[in-house]
């Protein structure tokens, strides 16, 4: 009975699916003018202008082969569900200068039911860039542009797509809602600065799994505004690992509320998964329900790191203790190699003390011996085994 039910049902499905398929719509760049070897900037505009005003589904679609493409904004409303799909590599101009300071390269924003996908590669070129970016010391230092800006965008999907040499972030996701990330590739050398993979912020039920992220700094980092953000199922390294934060540096900061991380790997990443914030600041915030389980260290500096007190480049004073409340944090089934021998540190706020946090069955290693835990401004429910605590 339920099998004949579930059966007539995928028929509908499947009758429904290439239904779509067959009303999608195709606009091939090339029909634009697009070439190998040369600028599709253009091409590659016009195209998307008539697939986004098209009334059905519509495919956008640049094929195998090497393009050459400036900054683009493609924005919508569109009139139906759009997709752009990449199967060739696009390279970004190597001179940072050429993209005029623009926060990123490639662009989509404002639109419902966007889908970005194929087995193409986004180059970034950042080598020239890395070389010139002084942002740690100088303020007024020439902006970098990264390789992707998805803004506003609502039930949208970005798939096994390959973001490569960034010269800044890789990709930022800002005010989305159900947004997809899956099969991604992520990758930029463990010396290139401020390069983080994915950073999300402003943004409700943003989705990262089956990823691999390589990286010269955070693998996945939550800016303020973050809800209910699933990763499943990524591995990061190098790189500087999974970081909510840094939280408390500006004015007018939201929550950031419901972060689950389960099976992923981090392998040679300075940090495993951490949650940071500034002190000096009178910033009044919080940061709950943060879970974090399954998941393989390799190699770990800080596997398991909670910071009150970041303030890299003594950027500000310690003065006075960060006002960022943090609650309901568990870490679960953590094991693997740790590169220090203390992998467990929390250091909360003095003024606002972590609570319900729970550390259950962490198993860590430092070169074959036993890892240790520091505790300050928290009182951990502890489970199973974990690191021992030096007072
Ligand atoms: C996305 O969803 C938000 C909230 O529901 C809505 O205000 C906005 O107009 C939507 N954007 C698009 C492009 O559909
Ligand atoms: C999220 O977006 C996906 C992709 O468009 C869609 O299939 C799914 O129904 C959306 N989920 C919700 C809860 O709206
Ligand atoms: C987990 O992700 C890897 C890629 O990082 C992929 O090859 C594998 O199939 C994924 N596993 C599942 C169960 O989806
Ligand atoms: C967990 O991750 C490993 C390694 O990427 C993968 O082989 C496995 O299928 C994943 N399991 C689930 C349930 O995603
Ligand atoms: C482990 O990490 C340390 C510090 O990051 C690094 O110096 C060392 O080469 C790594 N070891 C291996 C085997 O990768």
């Amino acid at each position: 009975m339920d099998t004949k039910l579930s059966i007539t049902t995928l028929t509908v499905f499947l009758f429904l699916a290439s239904y779509v398929r067959a009303q999608t719509k195709g606009f091939d760049v090339t029909k634009y003018g697009a070439r190998p070897n040369r600028d599709i900037t253009e091409a590659l505009t016009n195209a998307w202008k008539d697939a986004c005003g098209s009334t059905t589904p519509s495919r956008v679609v640049v094929p195998k082969g090497s393009y050459m493409l400036k900054q683009i904004d493609l924005k919508g409303p569109c009139k139906a569900p759009i997709n752009v799909q990449v199967d060739g590599k696009i390279l970004a101009p190597k001179n940072p200068k050429l993209l005029n300071g623009v926060d990123q390269w490639v662009k989509f924003g404002y639109i419902n039911f966007f889908t970005l996908s194929g087995e193409g590669t986004f180059d970034g070129q950042g080598e020239m860039a890395w070389k010139h970016n002084d942002c740690g010391k100088n303020k007024n230092c020439d902006r970098l542009s990264m390789n992707f800006g998805f803004a506003f965008l609502n039930n949208s999907i970005i798939q096994d797509i390959t973001s490569k040499d960034s010269k800044n972030f890789h990709v930022n996701v800002l005010g989305c809602n159900n947004l997809t990330f899956i099969n991604m590739n992520i990758n930029a050398p463990a010396t290139s600065l401020n390069t983080d993979g994915i950073h999300i912020g402003r943004s409700t039920q943003v989705h990262i799994y089956n990823s691999n992220i390589a990286t010269g700094d955070d693998c996945i980092s939550l800016g303020d505004g973050s809800k209910q953000i699933l990763v499943l199922n990524v591995t990061c390294g190098p790189g500087h690992g999974i970081s909510v934060g840094s939280l408390g540096k500006y004015p007018n900061e939201e929550p950031v509320e419901g972060l689950t991380v389960k099976n992923c790997t981090l392998k040679n990443t300075d940090n495993g998964v951490r949650i940071k914030t500034w002190p000096g600041t009178p910033i009044i915030s919080s940061v709950s329900k943060m879970h974090f389980e399954d998941i393989v260290m390799v190699n770990v500096s800080n596997p398991v790191l909670i910071d009150q007190q970041y303030c890299p480049w003594n950027q500000c004073t310690k003065q006075y203790p960060s006002k960022i409340k943090i609650t309901e944090v568990s870490f679960k089934n953590i094991r693997g190699t740790s590169a220090t021998q203390e992998a467990i540190v929390l250091d909360c706020s003095s003024s606002v003390p972590c609570e319900s946090v729970e550390l259950d069955d962490i198993d860590l290693t430092f070169n074959g011996a036993i890892t240790t835990s520091k505790f300050s401004n928290t009182k951990p429910t502890i489970k199973g085994k974990v690191p021992k605590l030096i007072a």
